[in-house]
């Protein structure tokens, strides 16, 4: 694994519903917590090993919909059904991982001991960025080419309509 952040979403795809997202090949949920906290688990419950991102949020936990455990957004392990909430075992914990959550996006590193947040000037080449950047020269590239095309579909249906007629009716004669 690639020891960088990566930037995997806008803080306002993450509202009240858990998040899936794969950072090269490893499944995270995202989900919000105690005060809006962000969480972000392996997508995968350590109990049967299900997709947690199926779940939902309850009460600031992540909830497997499967049998029903709750995760807070470190990964400890709440509450199971049938089990008293004061016993802790931490094999039921999920694994998470670091994130931060600035300017309107939300950034996750996937090691677990995370090199430190990039400061703003040293950002390009630290975070790799898995929301689609939009690229301003292939934005004007791609209007360009839009234009150039709906001129060409102009003119070729301008000649369409004033050449047909000319070429292949028959004028009528008048008298
Ligand atoms: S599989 Fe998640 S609680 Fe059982």
């Amino acid at each position: 694994m690639e020891e960088k952040w990566y930037r995997v979403c806008k803080s306002n795809d993450l509202i009240n519903k858990p998040l899936s997202k794969n950072i090269n090949g490893i499944p995270i949920v995202l989900f919000r917590g105690k005060e809006q906290k962000v969480g972000v688990l392996l997508d995968r419950c350590p109990h049967r090993n299900i997709q947690m991102s199926k779940g939902w949020v309850e009460n600031e936990n992540l909830v497997c919909r499967h049998h029903g455990w709750h995760f807070d957004t470190d990964g400890i392990c709440k509450k199971v059904a049938q089990i008293k909430e004061d016993e802790e075992n931490n094999e039921r914990n999920a694994i998470s991982f670091n994130s931060v959550e600035e300017n309107g996006f939300i950034y996750v590193h996937c090691d677990a001991s995370p090199k430190q947040f990039p400061q703003i000037k040293e950002r390009p080449a630290e975070i790799k960025y898995l929301v689609p950047q939009i690229n301003n020269e292939k934005f004007l590239k791609f209007f360009l080419q839009l234009g150039i095309m709906l001129i060409i579909f102009g003119i070729l249906i301008f000649l369409w309509f004033r050449l047909i007629p000319i070429f292949f009716i028959n004028k009528v004669d008048t008298f």
